[in-house]
């Protein structure tokens, strides 16, 4: 079925009726107008995609129709055939000029009209497929500049994590040596005090004083225990920068997109780590993961896969805390993936269409709807299988299996 609207103006009801007639046979939907400001107001309204426009109407001509339609950007290209009473070259010529694609002359031929008509359909294909193509194109150069943003940023944190990370082990050791040393003054202050009580007017007593009222005003006691937690946290704090800047590296792989051995649980691992705060406040993740055979497989491009459907699944959290269960484990066919939320879930009418490029539930601006798309893709490059189960309201269950060897699986990579 034909699904590609074409707007028909025409000031002239017989020649609108015959266009109607005579396109009847073909699945088009034709929309009338009777002048250039109703075809301007349609095609809008409509997206119509075809635009077969009489040269001669009142108010605006078809002409400047054409003027209108390429100069204010209008959401999709729409191809235009211009029909004037008579075949005159200069005509045809100032048409194209204008913006036309197609020049036609009165009476229309009917067979004509149909074989211009579907050169424009075939244009409008064409110019489709370039722009989902350049969209694609896009999505895969911006993952890309990610992964070598992650690199960058991985790196340049590991130079300051290290020296930090050294000289809070010597700072460390500093502390310690300070805090024997405090002990010895605190017992030496208890021992000399009886003595120099009765001594009141030696100025060491004074000396004693002020320093045990110090103490007292610093809280001496728990800066003591403070300083060691606080020296703890940090090198804890720091193990983690460490930690975050591997799973990056792991992340982006830099530069590779080459086919290596990989640890699948590994791989979600990093991945979770990486978008650990997009998930904190959303969901908790519970991983059951099995014992895996390494996999021959592009890592980065795994991690991808995990990346946009954890994200998915947090996105799909109707409650304050959602579950998101991951299992792996090993079956026939190879290596099984299974991520499993109590989200939202898809609705049968879209459970078909979620892999399809530009397929989005989520508001303009927040969704391209290239995620899963993306996902499809690799598992298929994997020579994988990707199912889904879903019921609205209950959640979604993903299950990706991606085969281990040539024996398991049709892996010829
Ligand atoms: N776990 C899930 N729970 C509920 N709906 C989901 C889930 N995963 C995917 N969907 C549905 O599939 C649609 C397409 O997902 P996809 O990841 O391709 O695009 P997106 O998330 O909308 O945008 P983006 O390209 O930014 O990821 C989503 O808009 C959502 O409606
Ligand atoms: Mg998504």
């Amino acid at each position: 079925m034909n699904t590609i609207k074409i707007v028909f103006a025409d000031d002239d009801s017989s020649a609108r009726k015959l266009v109607l007639k005579l396109l009847s046979d073909l699945d088009f939907n034709v929309l009338i107008a009777e002048n250039g400001v109703e075809a301007w107001k349609l095609l809008k309204a409509s997206g119509a995609r075809i635009l077969v426009t009489d040269w001669e109407m009142p108010g605006l001509s078809g002409l400047d129709l054409c003027r209108k339609i390429r100069s204010e950007s209008v959401d999709s290209y729409v191809y235009i055939i211009l029909v004037a009473a008579k075949a005159k070259t200069e005509a045809s010529i100032e048409g194209l000029k204008a913006g036309a694609d197609d020049f036609l002359v009165k009476p229309l031929d009917v067979g004509e009209l149909k074989a211009r008509l579907r050169t424009g359909m075939r244009i409008i294909k064409l110019e489709d497929q370039y722009k989902k193509a350049s969209v694609q194109l896009l999505h895969a150069e911006k993952m890309a500049s990610v992964g070598q943003l992650a690199a960058g940023v991985a790196h340049e944190i590991n130079n300051p994590a290290g020296f930090v990370s050294s000289n809070l082990k010597t700072l460390s050791g500093y502390q310690k040596d300070f805090m024997a040393l405090i002990r010895i003054y605190k017992q030496f202050s208890e021992q000399v005090k009886p003595r120099l009580q009765m001594e009141k007017n030696d100025p060491a007593w004074d000396a004693y004083l002020e320093i045990t009222t110090f103490e007292k005003d610093i809280d001496l006691d728990y800066l003591i225990t403070d300083t060691e937690d606080l020296m703890k946290e940090s090198s804890e704090g720091l193990e983690r920068i460490k930690k975050i800047v591997s799973d990056l590296k792991d992340f982006a792989h830099p530069g590779e997109d080459t086919m290596q051995e990989a640890d699948v649980n590994a791989c979600i691992e990093s991945t979770l780590n990486v978008i650990k705060n997009e998930i904190k406040y959303k969901a908790v993740v519970i991983k059951n993961f099995g014992e895996l055979p390494p996999l021959v497989c592009y890592p980065q491009q795994l991690n991808q896969v995990f990346l946009n459907m954890v994200i998915n699944s947090v996105h799909a959290m109707t409650v304050p805390m959602g579950e998101i269960v991951i299992t792996t484990d090993v079956v026939p066919q190879g290596i099984r993936i299974r991520i499993k939320d109590n989200g939202s879930g898809i609705e049968k009418k879209n459970q078909s269409r979620i892999f399809d490029p530009f397929f989005t539930t989520k508001p303009v601006g927040k969704g391209t709807g290239l995620g899963m798309n993306v996902v499809y893709n690799i598992i298929k490059k994997h020579h994988g299988s990707i199912d889904l189960w879903s019921e609205a309201g209950l959640g979604t269950e993903f299950t990706i299996i991606l085969p281990v060897s040539r024996d398991n699986g049709k892996a010829d990579f």
